[in-house]
């Protein structure tokens, strides 16, 4: 059996990794500043991390959701703590797109309402209803396709109003910063306005935190630097530090009826277990304070380099769009420098590196790029 190609592989096969550095098989060393896609929060490998998955996976490793967990109130209590949403509840799954599905399925439950509000250029996922409020014709297929979704410009208040207002929405879903589409914010005037809009509506608001939650952007939650609060929030990659975990909060004005959601793997022992750990080292090692001040420290010394057009994001999660000419970059980058980054077309470099990065292995990574676009 070959694999399905379904993924545009590049030639190098990781195999080990320690914080924010990950070897080859021929023993290269390459600096991460992709986190293998915003997922590797708390570094590669931490022993705190390391030494929680070893314990659990030696007591037991899964149960179904049919018996008590205390691994899941545990979690949820240390994620309301550290969250700045102590009052919600927590529903866990096991990948980013299956948050959204919940999220949405969810809203439509509580409304009674059947349609979404979503954004051009938005990501949500791939399964069927995630990637049917996912803006790219390439990945949805003809089976996603539904008059359920309409969208929305982001930013546009004034089309975001107009369509909230015929009060057929369940939901309006945005990314706290939309990152496949290239690092784009959302800004404080249209999340305020939609927050308002959705009060006004009886319409919900779902954060999609998947990529640009868990510390990521110098808040917990990207949202959280324009001072609103959403309905549902979900999240996913950064939360299990590589082991697969989603979830969504949930406002408490939500009421839950047993058996309108549900999943087989999510929230299981180990899951739990690697989730906590990561919640345990962001704290006790300052990860989003450390986000906000080493993304500043990156964005200044990126700028002025005469590759880049234009800086955008906020904290580790930064977007390079680069002038003409530079369109090769990320792949010389990987190939001529060992430095992992992500992309968005051929002129946006994401930089999405663990939040634990340092000042020096920022001053490494600008040495790097300088010598490819000085
Ligand atoms: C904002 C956003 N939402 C949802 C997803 C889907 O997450 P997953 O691949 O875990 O299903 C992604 C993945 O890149 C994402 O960036």
């Amino acid at each position: 059996m070959e694999l399905f190609k379904t993924y545009k592989l590049w030639p190098i096969e990781p195999v080990k990794g320690r914080g924010c550095r990950v070897w080859d098989k021929q023993g290269n060393e390459y600096l991460d500043f992709y986190g293998g896609h915003a997922v590797i929060s708390v570094g590669h490998c931490h022993p705190d991390y390391l030494a929680a998955l070893t314990e659990q996976a030696g007591k037991l490793g899964f149960y179904s959701n049919a018996v008590e967990n205390s691994l899941q109130t545990t979690l949820a209590a240390k994620l309301g703590a550290t969250c700045g949403y102590p009052d919600y509840n927590l529903f866990l799954c096991n990948s980013g797109a299956e948050a959204n599905e919940n999220a949405m399925k969810l809203a439509s439950f509580a409304t009674g309402r059947s349609k979404v509000l979503a954004c051009t250029k938005a990501f949500h996922g791939r399964t069927s209803g995630a990637v049917a409020v996912t803006d790219n014709p390439k990945i949805q297929s003809p089976f996603n396709k539904t008059g359920n979704v309409e969208f929305i410009p982001l930013n546009d208040v004034a089309a975001l109003e107009s369509k909230l207002s015929t009060k057929e929405f369940a939901a309006f879903i945005v990314e706290g910063i939309q990152g496949v589409a290239g690092i784009w914010e959302p800004g404080a005037e249209f999340l305020k306005a939609a927050r308002a809009a959705c009060d006004a509506t009886g319409t919900l608001l779902i954060m999609d935190e998947v990529q640009s939650g868990y510390g990521r952007t110098g808040r917990f939650y990207a949202h959280q630097h324009y001072g609103i609060k959403a309905d549902i929030v979900s999240m996913a990659k950064g939360m299990g530090n590589g082991f697969p975990i989603g979830a969504i909060i949930i406002n408490p004005a939500i009421e839950a009826t047993y058996g309108m959601l549900g999943t087989t793997f999510g929230g299981n022992h180990l899951a739990c277990a690697a989730a906590i750990a990561v919640l345990d080292i962001i704290n006790k090692e300052n990860l989003v304070d450390n986000a906000a001040k080493q993304g500043e420290y990156l964005m200044k010394q990126l700028s002025g380099n005469p590759a880049v057009k234009q800086l955008r994001g906020r904290g580790l999660m930064a977007g390079i769009e680069v002038k003409e000419g530079f369109e090769g970059l990320r792949d010389r980058l990987l190939f001529e420098k060992h430095v992992f980054t992500g992309g968005a077309g051929a002129n946006v470099i994401r930089l999405l590196p663990p939040l634990c990065i340092s000042k020096e292995e920022i001053d490494l990574f600008i040495e790097r790029f300088n010598e490819l676009t000085a």
